[in-house]
């Protein structure tokens, strides 16, 4: 069922309190390392403030804290580069519930108020409908933007829509109408490419797409557990030993449904992953006992782009090969660069595909990449989202 949007909601000299996904990662000295996920809210929150909210109130997690308050895990300087992003001061409080915070609400001078860590209260990720109910008291309307979250039935994701009339953000919207609907009933040829170290990660994945897949490419570390089943050697190359069985059903049954499982024909390998000085192509599908393989070879990458190249929609969650590494780069870049000149919708998903995405800088030129980890590789399981599920149907 289509869910409100924030663009249904009558904002003007109301306050709007709006759960975002500001968990980004930071070094050491507590710098932030990526911002992409406070600037992918930013549509949404500037879209409030244009349309006259008295009070725009901002709620997220940092981190596990689990239920305590880390000084390393507080929210100011995600606050400071907000405020740096805005162009406008944030009010960054030290608690999200309670009488004072609430007053603080009130007296605050700035339109932006930052309430800290929610995963500070252990509430949070119970779900307490007491704790929910203190945060929704702090607007009139809740609008939720935290897609990277929407897996979790938290008490700021779920609890509150008990109080408050719910509704999507931009970047919400833009997820579900890319990873939820488009996957939903495919457009065909519909073409998944997966990758990435373990078969385990996309198992659920694997079982949900294939049936709606025309073909599934399979690349990265979890190529070897399937090329293992076919009786390939795979030297000492990734296997999940305990996933071969697995492996070997998914082929046998992909041939049933008339589907393809196209796996690669040749390598790059190397002594290891820390002797990239050893990378060589291995113009074979079996590798020699004592090498690894890191990459997939040329010969794959035109096997991989004379698949691809009628798509007309592609998702994609994990890279081809270690692409963080220059000589084991070559297959993700070379296939990314392909699929975003075709005129395929391209759905990119997971941290890992997200990074090497921006890495050759080709993410400007891709349909749609998911903000999400956990929350993209579970909607393309294709599972209900806490998250949205509970906002208000239209
Ligand atoms: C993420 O980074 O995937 C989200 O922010 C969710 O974080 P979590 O896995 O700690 O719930």
């Amino acid at each position: 069922m289509a869910k409100l949007s924030i663009k249904d909601l009558p904002l003007k000299n109301k306050r709007l309190l709006m759960r975002v996904d500001f968990n980004v990662p930071q070094d050491e000295s507590g710098q932030i390392t990526d911002d992409i996920r406070i600037r992918a809210s930013l549509p949404t929150i500037k879209y409030a403030l244009d349309n006259g909210v008295s009070k725009l109130i901002l709620m997220s997690h940092l981190g596990r804290p689990d239920g305590e308050v880390k000084e390393k895990l507080r929210l100011n300087p995600v606050g400071q580069r907000l405020s740096k992003l805005l162009g406008e001061k944030v009010c960054k409080l030290d608690d999200c519930i309670g009488p004072e915070i609430a007053e603080s609400i009130k007296k605050a001078k700035e339109r932006v108020v930052l309430l800290e860590n929610l995963r500070f209260h252990k509430e949070e990720e119970k779900n307490d409908p007491n704790f929910a109910k203190q945060l929704a008291s702090l607007g009139d309307f809740f609008v939720n933007d935290a897609f990277g979250t929407a897996h979790r039935a938290h008490a700021s994701t779920e609890g509150v829509t008990h109080y408050l009339k719910s509704a999507a953000g931009f970047l919400l919207d833009k997820e579900i109408q890319y990873l939820g609907e488009a996957l939903e009933k495919p457009v065909q040829p519909f073409m998944v490419i997966l990758g990435g170290v373990k078969v385990s990660d996309k198992i659920a994945v694997i079982e949900n797409l294939l049936p709606k897949a025309q073909s599934i490419l399979i690349g990265g570390g979890m190529a070897y557990t399937f090329l293992k089943a076919q009786g390939v050697k795979i030297g000492k190359s990734k296997l999940e030993a305990e996933k071969v069985d697995f492996a070997g059903e998914i082929l046998k049954k992909a041939q049933q449904l008339g589907k393809k499982i196209v796996l690669p024909l040749d390598h790059v390998v190397a002594t290891g992953l820390d002797s990239p000085q050893t990378a060589k192509i291995i113009n074979d599908v079996n590798i020699p006992d004592d090498l690894v393989g890191l990459d997939i070879g040329p010969k794959t990458i035109k096997l991989f782009k004379d698949e691809l190249k009628n798509a007309l929609i592609i998702c994609w969650n994990g890279p081809l090969g270690v692409s963080e590494i220059k000589e084991f780069s070559r297959g993700t870049k070379e296939i990314m660069e392909f699929i975003t000149n075709l005129k395929a919708v391209t759905i990119l998903g997971g941290g890992d595909t997200a990074a090497a995405a921006s890495q050759f800088k080709l993410d400007s030129l891709v349909t749609h990449i998911s903000t999400g980890g956990g929350a993209s590789l579970e909607y393309m399981e294709g599972k209900v989202l806490p998250g949205i599920a509970a906002l208000t149907d239209r």
